[in-house]
């Protein structure tokens, strides 16, 4: 949560940061700030512009200076407004500080800095006070000096207006620095400094660094200088735009069948899953956030039922407080499409600290989810920019199948899948139609079973994180155990009803909402002419084996909730309240 930038170079810097600012607005959009340094006429000087609202506010403004720093805030501390919004400035507006995380004794740390004139609410900016208390003309120095005293996560960007440098420092949540000629940056994502460099290096915990034009050094946290590999960022600057699109996340939904094809090429041949020597996987763990963990709800049940090997699945939040019984031996998948997510990272670390294995299924490359994990396997989704996540979950589960396929030896036939994504996606003037009888409901129920019941979870999330209407996932089964006292005829239900070896149960559940009265929309398999009689409206999709049908039913839910929420003039790439990547707990 949060976008750092940072730029020192020749050129004029609030263009460069402005633009950064708006490529990492997907992590988080309530206000933001740009700082820069103007030394052009013999005294320097700091121009801060910040504002409540989208990074776009920033564009009627502009600074003078070569080197500056921008934020764009998710709030945690203070609400969202122009003096809680980052870059903070100390007494002497001499330092300026940007910060993502949350510092948890900021209230302490305030109480004993006595003399110091705050000005936000926030926690960060207690960070530019304790640099100014103990700055002596050495501006890292100073900052390896506070970090001791903070705790919490931070990843921070500094400067001091009379050094020509950026300090850096990390502490679970992400820094990269982008590696230019003449010029060099500072992000909390790589994919920010794409149209400048796509050579990076990611800082790691506890490391620190100062970034002139012509370098960078390195520190470890015991101040010895440390050399870095130089990471080549694999993603094109090209990759990140709407082509022609009204939102990336329809851009994205529409990608899914290439996304298929691509991740069909994953080699999954894990040697911690290798069956065929011994000790063979006995109990898998997995863990995740959102979508990524309705992925692995699916994965779960395909792993159970097709490799028979048991799966224990946890929401990485509840994960990590529950005092989980893991341990050496077991092995843990942790899915995360930003690999950057606090609650499953923190379960990943859990699960290494109690000695167990650790693989994760990543998107983004060189992530810290990626980088801590025994092995990763990077899914093929390309950049997801949506805050919705449509892609990444697609790609998820072919990775999840393919696990399933090497612990089962097994093949599931998801070599069909690409055709028959690109058949469903053809349905999108069609379901556009039957949003419009949809939006302008407050309530919406979506019912499955077996591996379609985390298919209903994850409609509804879709449903309502883009549209904000009311809606909750229900196993079909579980409905008259209380939910049904809900339906009633303006509450849409979405049944995921294919010709599985559910189906007869399922049509008797919308039977049943059917007698009360419920509408219910069917994605039900082609040639089921039956499921129309029952149902207000239907969204056909191919038949194919029950164990593969989520990857066909998912998305007419995207294109329901994407329209839906399209016609209620939502703002569907930024959804209120939301950030793409939730680096915080
Ligand atoms: O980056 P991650 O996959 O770890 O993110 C997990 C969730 O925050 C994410 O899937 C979230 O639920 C999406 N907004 C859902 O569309």
């Amino acid at each position: 949560m949060c976008g750092i930038i940072g730029y020192i170079g020749k050129r004029q810097a609030y263009p460069i940061l402005l633009e950064g600012l708006q490529r990492l607005e997907y992590r988080g959009y309530d206000s933001a700030g740009i700082a820069t340094v103007d030394d052009a006429h013999g005294t320097t000087t700091i121009t801060t512009h910040k504002d409540k609202g989208r990074v776009d506010v920033l564009k009627q403004y502009s600074s003078v200076g070569t080197m500056g720093i921008g934020h764009t805030r998710w709030a945690t501390h203070g609400v969202p407004s122009t003096v809680n919004a980052h870059p903070h400035l100390d007494c002497s507006s001499s330092i300026v500080v940007t910060h993502n995380g949350i510092i948890e004794n900021f209230r302490e740390l305030k109480e004993n800095l006595s003399g110091h004139h705050f000005r936000s609410q926030t926690d960060s900016e207690v960070i530019a006070h304790l640099i100014e208390q103990h700055y002596k003309g050495d501006l890292h120095h100073a900052v390896m000096h506070i970090i001791p005293m903070l705790k919490g996560t931070y990843g921070l960007c500094v400067l001091h207006k009379n050094k020509r440098e950026l300090v850096v420092a990390r502490n679970g949540s992400p820094i990269v620095l982008g590696i230019g000629s003449g010029e060099q940056f500072v992000a909390s994502d790589a994919a920010a400094l794409l149209p400048h460099t796509k050579q990076v290096i990611y800082l790691d915990d506890f490391e620190t660094g100062v970034v002139a034009e012509n370098g960078m050094k390195i520190f470890n946290k015991n101040n010895q200088l440390v050399t870095k590999e130089i990471k080549t960022v694999a993603w094109d600057v090209e990759m990140g735009q709407k082509h022609g699109y009204k939102h990336f996340m329809i851009k994205e939904i529409h990608e899914q069948a290439q996304v298929v094809r691509d991740s069909l090429s994953i080699a999954v041949d894990i040697p911690l899953l290798n069956q065929t020597a011994e000790p063979k996987v006995k109990k898998l763990f997995i863990v995740a956030c959102g979508t990524a963990a309705y992925a692995g709800l699916i994965g779960k049940y395909v792993i159970e039922q097709v490799a028979r090997v048991p799966v224990e699945f946890d929401i990485a939040s509840e994960f990590r407080y529950k005092n989980p019984i893991i341990e050496k031996g077991d092995i843990l998948l942790a899915i995360s499409q930003s690999g950057e997510t606090a609650d499953t990272l923190a379960a990943v670390s859990l699960a290494k600290q109690k000695g167990a294995s650790t693989i994760g299924i990543v998107n983004v490359m060189d992530s810290t989810i990626a980088r801590i994990v025994d092995y990763v396997i990077y899914t093929r989704a390309g950049p997801e920019i949506g805050v919705a996540s449509t892609k990444a979950f697609m790609s998820q589960l072919i990775v999840l199948y393919k696990i399933a396929e090497q612990l089962s030896g097994t093949a599931l036939g998801l070599e069909q899948l690409p055709l028959l994504v690109e058949e469903v996606l053809k349905k999108d003037a069609a379901i556009r139609e039957i949003a419009k009888k949809y939006a302008l409901v407050y309530n919406f129920i979506f019912i499955g079973r077996n591996l379609s019941y985390p298919l209903a979870l994850e409609g509804a999330l879709k449903m309502k994180e883009i549209s904000y209407i009311h809606a909750e996932g229900y196993a079909a089964g579980e409905m008259k155990h209380g939910p049904i006292a809900l339906v009633t005829d303006d509450v849409p239900c979405v049944a995921i009803a294919p010709r599985d070896s559910v189906y007869d149960k399922m049509v008797s559940n919308i039977e049943e909402i059917r007698a009360r009265r419920g509408k219910v929309i069917a994605i039900a398999s082609e040639g089921d002419h039956a499921i129309q009689k029952y149902c207000e409206d239907v969204i056909f999709i191919p038949r194919i084996n029950d164990v593969l049908t989520p990857f066909l039913a998912i998305v007419p839910l995207q294109l329901l909730a994407y329209h839906i929420a399209d016609l209620r003039n939502c703002d569907i790439d930024k959804p209120r309240n939301l950030a793409k990547s939730v680096t915080v707990e």
